[in-house]
């Protein structure tokens, strides 16, 4: 084994966003900072939509997760505006709002009961008939039954988020190594670094595990902190608009149709995205001609003139879901270590409330009120009765946990 000669306050591994921006933030507290991976910027970012839907992605019995939600989608503009000023690059924010829509009497009744639930919850949403819909988004299908304004969820480009966050970080002072890490350190009961692939050993005063849907495969993790994270497949497509056909959409726009969501994010430079599938199937990335069938079809059904659009991308990726969806921020009960993973499907939205909350973790060993909830505690067989999981078990958005048992991997 080498021992690097460096050593750092703080060791984060894993460098997607949610890594990234804790190392920004980490940096920025003035902590000697080292970010471990093999490829950072990769990760879910490189897939994912960017849809920052606080609002249009609430559920029920996730009401504690709304209301980090809806902070760090509050705190989007600002923070793009200093991570562009950090980075000098642009991340694509768009403050476009969302229109979610209904395509027969089911989806009108089941949006219907999310208004309500939205309104229950002090949620800004309004009711439109389908003509109101169509005037808002003429390429809309003409059955459209009606839909619901959110002026407030907007969207960011996450590959170009994840781009400006590596060189915010670079600029910031975060070193980084670009290897896996493979082995937690421990001594004396404590974290006290990570082994790289290449037998490096990388010594730090504080650890973050933040290696997202890998979370629970670094070898050395004592079981009890292990985050309980698994694997939930998203399969998106990339398709361009030709500046002839623009504006195709001003805003993005979803529906649920036979019960799977579909929603087309389009960007200011051209692009189209439409996602997701929603897969529980282990690591399997692959594309298949089943999902791509069924996220066109649907779009199709939604917006009848994407089938003139090229078609430029397909591609899989892997949420970090946790089992109440909620994410895992904070400190385990082992002294060292903390988690910043499980994120799901609100990873781009969480990113600066997560840099944040961690930020603060790292300088006080506390989480502040808002990331509480969120302690990775409350999985424990030991939790006390107070720490209650962030929302409901028998969230109709929480689905089982069949994805195998993990083999040990590095992240
Ligand atoms: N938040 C969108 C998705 O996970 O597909």
């Amino acid at each position: 084994m080498r021992i690097s000669s460096d050593s750092s306050d703080v060791l984060i591994v894993g460098g997607g966003i949610i890594g990234l921006v804790t190392a920004w933030r980490s940096a920025q507290q003035g902590l000697r900072t080292t970010l471990a991976d093999p490829e950072p910027g990769g990760g879910a970012a490189q897939v994912a939509a960017g849809m920052l839907a606080a609002v249009t992605e609430l559920h029920y019995g996730e009401q504690t997760l709304l209301g980090l939600n809806v902070a760090s989608a509050a705190r989007y503009p600002a923070f793009v505006a200093e991570l562009e000023e950090a980075s000098g690059q642009e991340t694509g924010f768009r403050a476009c709002g969302t229109l979610s829509v209904a395509l027969d009497s089911d989806d009108r009744a089941h949006l219907r009961e999310l208004h309500a639930l939205q309104q229950r919850s002090g949620l800004e949403s309004e009711w439109l008939t389908g003509r109101e819909c169509r005037r808002l988004e003429p390429m809309l299908a003409p059955g459209v039954r009606g839909g619901l304004r959110v002026d407030g969820d907007h969207q960011v480009d996450p590959r170009r988020l994840a781009s400006a966050l590596v060189t915010a970080c670079e600029r910031a002072g975060v070193v980084f190594r670009r290897a896996w890490a493979e082995r937690l350190s421990v001594t004396g009961g404590r974290a006290t670094g990570a082994v790289l692939a290449d037998g490096t050993e990388l010594a730090a005063g504080q650890v973050v595990l933040a290696g997202g849907s890998l979370s629970g495969r670094l070898a050395g993790v004592p079981e009890a902190v292990v985050p309980p994270v698994r694997p939930v497949k998203g399969q998106v497509l990339r398709l361009t608009v030709p500046p002839a056909y623009a504006p195709f959409l001003s805003r993005t726009v979803r529906a649920v149709v036979r019960g799977a969501q579909v929603y087309l994010v389009p960007r200011a430079n051209g692009e189209l995205v439409v996602g997701a599938t929603t897969e529980e199937l282990g690591w399997d990335t692959t594309v298949t001609a089943g999902g791509v069938y069924e996220l066109l079809r649907d779009a199709h059904e939604l917006m009848p003139g994407i089938t003139e659009l090229p078609l430029t991308e397909t591609r899989a990726g892997l949420r970090p879901a946790s089992p109440d969806n909620a994410p895992l921020l904070g400190p385990t009960a082992l002294p060292g270590l903390h988690l910043a993973t499980g994120h799901h499907r609100n990873g781009v939205l969480l990113t600066p409330v997560t840099g944040e909350v961690m930020a603060h973790v790292l300088t006080t060993g506390e989480l502040p009120e808002l990331g509480r909830p969120f302690a990775p505690g409350r999985f424990a067989a030991t939790a006390s009765p107070g720490a209650a999981p962030a929302s409901s078990p028998d969230s109709p958005d929480s689905p089982e946990q069949t994805a195998p048992a993990p083999q040990e991997q590095p992240v």
